[in-house]
Parts: C-alpha cells; structure tokens; sequence
C-alpha cells in the first residue's frame, strides 16, 4: 500500500465529512448530524446523514454509507489513490513518494509535465495570433467551435524549425529536457536539433489527472504525411495506457454511466461539441490492456464505436483478443458499428441522433465474437467442421481468467451452439430428390410424419416376421396411441402365432383394430369388377410401391431400419425444439441437461447427414430391385400377383 494509515488519518482529521461531502450535497445540520439528500437516488425526502465526530456518511435509501475517500470515489469515479491525492491536496498535505527512486522520477515527471504545460500554453497563444489564422481557418473548415478549441485546448505549432525551441529556451528549459519531452529531436547524426511539430494543429493530451503528457498534431497541408504526428514514448507519455480525453470524460462517464469510445482525436472532439462529455479516443492504436483498465475506470459497460467498414471489423476483433482475458464480473465492453465514415463524419452530415442511433445499437462483446466465429466461411456442414467451431471457440473462452466470467461465457457457448447445430440440421431436413423418399414414396397429402407411421406398419403387417426384431425399437417410438396399440396388438398377435403372416393377420386381429388395418395396409376386395379390384395391401402399395414388386427382405429390413430411423430422428428435433422454446432465459438450466442438449444437437445433425446419404442408397436399390423385377417378370405370362390377392 502506497499511504501508510497515519497519512490517511491525517487527512480525514483535516477534511471533516460535511465539508467534502458539501461540495455536493446541500446539509442542513440536524443535532449533531448533517442531513440533504442522497447524491446516490433522486429523492425528494432526505435520507442522506453525515456524521463528523465519527467520520462517516450513511445513505439510507440507496443503502450506502462510507468515508471521505469512498464518497470521492463514488461519485467522482476516482480511484483510490487518485482520491487520497485530490483530498490531500485540499487537506493542504504533501503527497509522500513512496520511495527515494519513485521520488526522484517523480520530479522528473514533474519537469517534464511543467515543460509539456508550457508548451501547450505556447501553442495555444500560436493559434490565437497571426501565425495562426491558416489553422484557425482549417479549424473553421472542419466546424469545430471556438468553445470546443478551449475545451480542448487547441494550439497550433508554426512552421519554423526552432520556434518552440527558442521558446523553451528563453524559459530557461535544456535541450536535453526537450528532447526527454518528445518536443525536440536531436541524435548524433542529426546536426542541429528541431521541433517535432511544424505546422500542425496541436491536440494536447492528458493524464488522469489533467496533465498534459503529450501531443497529437494534426497536419494543417492536406498533403502532409504523415497526417497525425503523436508524442513518442517518453517518461511520462506511454502510448499503450493513454486514453485521449479520459480527465475530462470522468466526471461525464460517471454520472451518464457509459462512456463512448472512439478512435480518433476529431472524433472525440466533434461527440463532446455536440454535447456528450462522456467519450474518449484510443487514438488509432492496439487496444492495450492497460487501457482496457484504464477505460474500465471511467464506466464498467464502454461502448467501442468502429467504422462500418471491414477494417472497423477486422478492428473489432482484434480488441476482443485484447479484451478477453481482462474480462471481470461486471466489466464488459458493447461494439457499435458505424454505417458511413467515422463519428465526426456522421455527425457533421447527419446530427448527433443519428450517432445516438448507432450507440443504442450497440452489440455485446459475446454477440460480437460469436458472429466473428460463426458467420462468413464458418463451415459447420460436416461433423469435423462442427468439432472445429466448438473446439475453436473453446479455446477462446479459455482465455477469460476470471472463473465465473468464464463460466457464464461457456455456458452460453454451449447453448447458442446447440442451437446453432439444431437449426442447421433443421435447414438440412428436407431429403434428397434423388433419394428414396422423396422419389419412391407418396405421401404429400398425409404429411411425413404420419405417413411414415402407416408404412411403418403396413411394412410389418406384410411381414410380421420382422415385428420381434424390432419391437424395442418401434415401443420406444412417438407413435400415437392409436398406433401403439395396434403395434402392441402385433406383437401379441405373433406370441400366439409364431408363424404369423399377413392373413392370419386379417383373420385373427381383433376387429377393433381392422380400421387401424385398413389404413396402414389395406384389405382387399371382391368388386365384380376385375379392373377396379384391389389387392390386400393395397394401402402400402400406394404410399411404398416398391412394395407391390415383393423386394427381397434384405431390402425391406433395410428400409423399415430407415423409416424407423427418420421417426426418432424428428423425435430428437422436436426434443430440443422443446429445450428451445422452453428455456428463452436459460439462466436455470442446470450444466447437465445443457451437455446433454449439445450432446442432442450433435447427434441429430450426424444422424441427418447419414439419413441423407442412406436414403439415395436405398433408392438406388429401388431402381435396381425394379429393374432385375421387369427382367425376370417378363417371361412369366401375366405379372405375379401377391399371395395374399385372393379372389
Ligand atoms: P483516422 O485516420 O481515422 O483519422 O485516424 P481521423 O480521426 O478521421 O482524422 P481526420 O478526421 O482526418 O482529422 C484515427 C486516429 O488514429 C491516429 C490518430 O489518433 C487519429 O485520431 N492516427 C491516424 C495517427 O496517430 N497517425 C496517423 O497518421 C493517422
Ligand atoms: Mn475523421
């Protein structure tokens, strides 16, 4: 810890809680207590107390209470130390250096800040005067006001080699100092030393504390490269911890509780022209994790604002690389993406709503990663692209370090992929045209489902000798109780016949279930009429004609397996379906049933993709059980009719 107790107990007997406290809070004293209203809720009676003699403040309706450092912090959103110093300051005590080095760096800083502050003063002077008028003219061009030139306290830097050298010079500042500062350049193989900024509006930037640690100069010639010229790295200017803007966005950033980030400095500078304070630029470089924290200072939920285009993605998404493994309960990021050019742009053609509109667009960094992972080229058409994905984005989660972030993150993983793997085989339903079932079999008017219930019956009512094989099977199916009961009857039917065929199916199936029969089957009939006779089975004939042409079993063992298969297969959809629509919230499923779930998903969509090629394999021995049917039918005088055509 940087403050030893003493020096923190110093300043609160300095600072009396009503004092610090009153800057923001109107007290009126109450006994021996301050009494106003709370700072933390809109209310209209007060509930806010302080206490000086025992030094603490209590909310009652927001339930808070705290000393002089938390209730700077609360609402100033500081940090700790940050809050220790601005109260030191105003107990009139000196900060103490924790070290003799740290106490030498900082004098250091110190001169070098006092010498980036008199160089801001001098730039802004340049602006004012004649030397200025191309800038102030530039700056006219560009619409930003002369209030938000103050704000932002612009300056300009004239064309001269060693105009703020001079300057500094005559103020009594070393080259080498300068040179420390990131203002001059000079080095062995540089003859005479010159000012870094020549002609360029100067954008100074600050610390946390309003500090000026640098500068971005914008180039006035349109053709000047490079168009931005920024500080190098220096003792007190490192670029990966900057965030443009963030002193002055604080106090904005706290009480609206988001803060707005951009890339550039003019961004920055045309959102707080148009009115919201709250907004700080990353000024075009890698997203460092120092100022991830930084930003996460000034709001828990920022907005990152990205170009439209695909480098604003490309952008994106190598910020949440950066921004994964700091990620912490309640510290996220939300990605809004710009339609046409950069905020300043949108905001010149279109007004601040149009801006507004984009920022209440704003995607949460999961959604974002997961598009990034999923859409595109993403292939999940086969079950080693499926594994990739989930693998891929696996790995990813793993870099979350905070353990209930990232178990959040997998579980919502695991939920949109079975979702995304249920409606991709959803799409892949349909069969191929070329495949047995749409080619061979009729039964639009029915519906699938129920058609493929009645051949499945039927098929078992033509051989009954396949019943026992696959009576687990065909229990455990989602039939209609109707159907069950007629399978259930079967089944008993062929425990007393072990011989059973087709007719002593019609003969000794109890009558209650001859609709049943008659529907899935199909008895025949005696019409005197030959032409419109119809044979026994004819039912199944018409929905599975391959049928009528008395296939060898192996076929039809093979194909009662494959409508068998389809059944359970739209069983395990709706399964999940229902998991779906059940559980919109998905915050109580429990981990097992989500496995168990992404377990479904997986299977269905490989159990789809075999069902497809399956069923052009099987309608391919259609076409060949037909073709060997006509050759070794035609020597006969007339077509074989099935046994069971009786007249
Ligand atoms: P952009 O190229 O998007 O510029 O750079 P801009 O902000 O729209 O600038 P204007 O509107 O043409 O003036 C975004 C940010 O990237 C950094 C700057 O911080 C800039 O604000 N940058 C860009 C550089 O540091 N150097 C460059 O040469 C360009
Ligand atoms: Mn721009």
């Amino acid at each position: 810890m940087r403050f030893s107790d003493s020096f923190l107990d110093e300043i609160r007997a300095r600072l009396p809680v009503s004092e610090v406290v009153g800057r923001k809070v109107k007290l009126q004293k109450q006994g021996r207590e301050w009494r106003g209203l709370s700072p933390f809720n809109q209310e209209k009676t007060p509930s806010f107390f302080v206490n000086d003699q025992k030094g603490f403040y209590y909310d009652f309706s927001a339930g808070k209470s705290g000393d002089i450092f938390s209730f700077v912090i609360e609402t100033q959103g500081l940090s700790f130390s940050e809050a220790v110093e601005q109260l030191a300051n105003q107990a009139g005590l000196a900060v103490p250096a924790s070290s003799p080095a740290d106490a030498r760096k900082e004098i250091q800083r110190r001169t070098i800040t006092d010498v980036l502050e008199l160089a801001s003063n001098y730039f802004r002077e340049n602006l004012k005067s004649v030397v200025g008028e191309e800038a102030r003219n530039y700056l006219r061009r560009r619409g930003i006001s002369e209030a938000a030139q103050q704000e932002f306290c612009l300056g300009y830097s004239s064309p001269g080699r060693a105009d703020l050298k001079n300057y500094l010079a005559s103020k009594g500042v070393s080259q080498e100092t300068m040179v420390d500062a990131g203002l001059l350049i000079a080095g062995p193989d540089i003859p005479v030393s010159y000012d870094r900024f020549r002609h360029r509006v100067m954008i100074p930037i600050h610390d946390g504390r309003g500090r000026v640690i640098g500068f971005g100069g914008r180039a006035v010639a349109e053709d000047a490269k490079p168009k931005y010229l920024n500080s190098p790295e220096t003792s007190v200017f490192h670029k990966g911890s900057v965030v443009f803007n963030s002193h002055r966005a604080r106090q904005p950033a706290h009480d609206d509780g988001t803060v707005i980030v951009v890339e550039g400095y003019m961004d920055a500078i045309a959102i707080t022209q148009a009115g919201m304070k709250n907004v700080v630029a990353t000024m075009g470089t890698a997203f460092g994790d120092a100022q991830i924290e930084g930003i996460w200072r000034l709001s828990r939920e920022p907005i990152l604002c990205f170009d439209g285009d695909r480098a604003g993605l490309a952008a994106a998404h190598r910020s949440i690389d950066r921004i994964l493994p700091n990620l912490r309960v309640g510290r996220t990021f939300e990605f809004a993406f710009l339609t046409d050019g950069d905020p300043d742009e949108l905001i010149a053609k279109k007004g601040i709503d149009a801006f507004k509109d984009i920022l209440r667009g704003a995607l949460p960094l999961w959604e974002v990663l997961w598009r990034r992972e999923t859409e595109g080229t993403t292939r999940i058409d086969t079950p080693d692209s499926r594994a990739a994905l989930e693998s891929r984005l696996y790995e990813l989660i793993k870099t979350i370090k905070d353990p209930i972030v990232n178990t959040a993150y997998y579980r919502t993983c695991r939920i949109e992929l079975s979702e995304l793997f249920w409606q991709r085989s959803r799409a892949h339903k349909r069969l191929p045209s070329d495949g047995l079932t749409r080619s061979e079999i009729k039964i639009e008017k029915e519906g699938q489902r129920h058609g493929i219930q009645r051949i499945v019956l039927g098929i078992l009512v033509q051989h009954p000798e396949l019943i026992e094989i696959h009576y687990d099977q065909i229990a455990k199916l989602p039939l209609d109780a109707k159907y069950h009961n007629f399978h259930r009857a079967l089944y008993d039917l062929l425990v007393v016949y072990p011989d059973l065929n087709v007719d002593l199916i019609y003969d000794k199936l109890p009558k209650s279930f001859f609709e049943i029969l008659n529907e899935v089957h199909g008895d025949g009939d005696n019409k005197s009429d030959r032409s419109e006779r119809k044979p026994r089975g004819h039912m199944l004939f018409q929905r599975f004609p391959i049928m009528r042409a008395n296939p060898p079993e192996t076929f039809v063992i093979a194909c009662l397996d494959h409508f068998v298969n389809m059944l359970q297969i739209e069983q395990l959809d709706s399964e999940i379906g229902e998991f779906f629509s059940d559980n919109h919230s998905q915050r109580d499923v429990s981990d097992e049933s989500m496995l168990r779930i992404m377990e479904m998903a997986k299977e269905l969509n490989d159990r789809r993709d075999r069902l497809a090629a399956r069923d052009r394999e099987l309608a391919d021995e259609a076409a060949e059980i037909r073709r060997l049917g006509e050759r070794y039918s035609a020597p006969l005088a007339k077509p074989r009719e099935p046994e069971s055509f009786r007249l």
